[in-house]
């Protein structure tokens, strides 16, 4: 028999788990409580929902830009099919050109014709000779598109003050400039809007493995001549800390403070980087391990964010989590720097995990970034040649639009809890609500635990009777993952085992789902 790895702390039922063997026990119940008359001025920024886009594998390139030559159905050289799928999502932000590409990226040799711009090697990612057909037009263009704010990481590193500045000037300048004439002679008259500007990426290593103290008076004096041009106000991120570095995030606060509007945090649900775990085929241990880990990252935030109250107690500075998601072995057969992984049912319960979390410290949490939009680690779509898969996360963040922009509603519960391999705490229930403009409730609900079903009755404090519908994100196996033959193994569907009366709503969750309720 296999040994005991899970230890229940608290539960309604006795479900002690025992690797895979176990089977069903019962259902665990949960009493929740959802203050829906109160008002609160907490929003769940759009921006929660943001994506990242690298110059990495195939997520430029084959993954969204195809160039207007190709045979795959594109719009002016962008996919025609990701490009749907991506607006059906509603992208609100999208960060380019890097991640650990940003800091040896120089913007002039991707502007002009295409055929002209000078080549280079992507020495962070696999060597890869790197074109420079996709440059800021097209990803300016390809925001515009989609409907999306940009968000330009800019080059700290390798880069000068002077290339920054420039940039800037190039991208939101409509004077009669040599940066904004060059912009022209490129063929684009009016400049874009570009609000989030970021000041170089993970500088205390890909970036330049600097101390947070060299890095602030860095910051200081480039985002000095990241300038306001023609009515464009630039929102400036400071490169934040990794994970735990709570060092770094003091220093900045101390050296930098109110010159930055933002300041990031990377944080990836990664076990042990030097054995990071297949993607497809794991057991329930690893499931729950990484429940654990991508929990951890309510910790990390809320001592972000003492630490950002300690400095700026009136929260002029936000925290941007411009970074985060699972990271797997890449796909067998595929460039180990190109960073192609599956994703399964297990990595959309990660995503839910975390959002719940984001949407709690939405109070300072101003935006987060998932890694990466295409083809490339948690990837919402992955593509081979013309083909396209919506992956689970994909389904997920669709099922969460709702709460874009709502109104942050607290819920309480107690949820049960277990220890993973690792001694970290796994809540096996996560939740959360808002409320729309319109007083639209939406409620989403996650089942962690592979064993029970979770029976809730949710108390609302009024004593309205809702029409009530539902939705589920499930699958029979934790591996399932969607595939190029099989591109429709774990998607939404309707889900009506629920009650509605007066004042409260009694919905069964089956292990491991997700199950948003709309109330209206
Ligand atoms: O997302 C992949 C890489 O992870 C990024 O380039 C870097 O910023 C981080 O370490």
């Amino acid at each position: 028999m296999k040994k005991l790895l899970l230890t229940v702390l608290l539960c309604g039922a006795i479900s002690c788990v025992m690797g895979q063997e176990q089977k069903k026990v019962t259902a665990t119940d949960v009493q929740m409580t959802l203050h829906n008359k109160a008002t609160s001025t907490q929003r769940i920024p759009k921006e929660i929902y943001g994506h990242f886009a690298e110059h990495l594998g195939r997520c430029i390139y084959g993954g969204i830009w195809v160039g207007e030559k190709s045979e795959i159905p594109n719009e002016k050289g962008y996919r025609v099919d990701v490009l749907e799928a991506l607006r059906a999502l509603k992208v609100p932000v999208l960060r380019w050109p890097g991640g650990c590409f940003a800091d040896e990226y120089h913007w002039m040799d991707g502007i002009g014709p295409r055929e002209k711009r000078p080549k280079m090697v992507n020495t962070n990612w696999g060597g890869t000779v790197e074109d420079n057909s996709f440059g800021t037009h097209e990803f300016l263009n390809f925001c515009e598109l989609l409907g999306c704010e940009p968000y330009v990481n800019g080059n700290v590193g390798s880069g000068s003050v002077e290339e920054m500045a420039k940039w800037v000037e190039y991208m939101t300048s409509d004077a009669d400039s040599p940066m904004a004439n060059l912009r022209r002679e490129n063929g684009r008259d009016k400049p874009w809007k570009v609000k989030y500007f970021g000041v170089g990426n993970e500088n205390w290593g890909c970036g330049g493995n600097m101390y947070p103290e060299y890095y602030s008076d860095l910051y200081r004096r480039y985002a000095t001549f990241c300038k306001n041009y023609s009515g464009n106000r630039l929102y400036r991120i400071a490169c934040g800390a990794s994970d735990y570095d709570y060092n770094w995030t003091d220093v900045l606060m101390r050296r930098v403070g109110r010159q930055m509007q933002g300041l990031s945090l990377h944080y990836y649900s990664v076990l042990d980087w030097g054995r990071k775990g297949s993607a497809t085929d794991f057991n329930s241990d690893d499931w729950y391990a990484v429940m654990g880990k991508c929990s951890e990252v309510e910790t990390v935030i809320k001592r972000h964010c003492e630490i950002m109250d300690r400095y700026d107690p009136t929260r002029r500075i936000d925290l941007i989590l411009d970074e985060w998601g699972t990271w797997w072995n890449v796909e067998p057969g595929t460039n180990p720097g190109h960073l192609y992984q599956q994703n399964t049912l297990r990595d959309a319960m990660v995503a839910a995990v975390s959002l719940n979390i984001f949407h709690k410290y939405t109070y300072r949490l101003k935006m987060a970034n998932i890694a990466q939009m295409v083809n490339v680690l948690q990837s919402v779509i992955l593509t081979r040649d013309d083909e396209m898969v919506l992956t689970p996360t994909y389904h997920l963040f669709k099922m969460y639009i709702p709460h874009q922009g709502a109104e942050y509603l607290p819920l309480h519960y107690e949820s049960k809890q277990l220890r993973d391999k690792n001694n970290r705490v796994v809540n096996t229930l996560s939740a959360t609500a808002s409320r729309a403009d319109d007083g639209t409730v939406t409620i989403t609900l996650a089942n962690v635990d592979l064993e029970s079903d979770c029976r809730i009755t949710i108390a609302l404090d009024d004593d309205k009777k809702y029409d009530v519908s539902g939705s589920i994100l499930t699958s029979k196996n934790i591996t399932d993952h969607n595939t190029f033959e099989n591109p429709e193994c774990i998607k939404t569907v309707k889900y009506d085992d629920f009650k509605s009366q007066k004042g409260s709503v009694e919905v069964v969750l089956p292990t491991k789902s997700i199950v948003t309720l709309t109330l209206k």
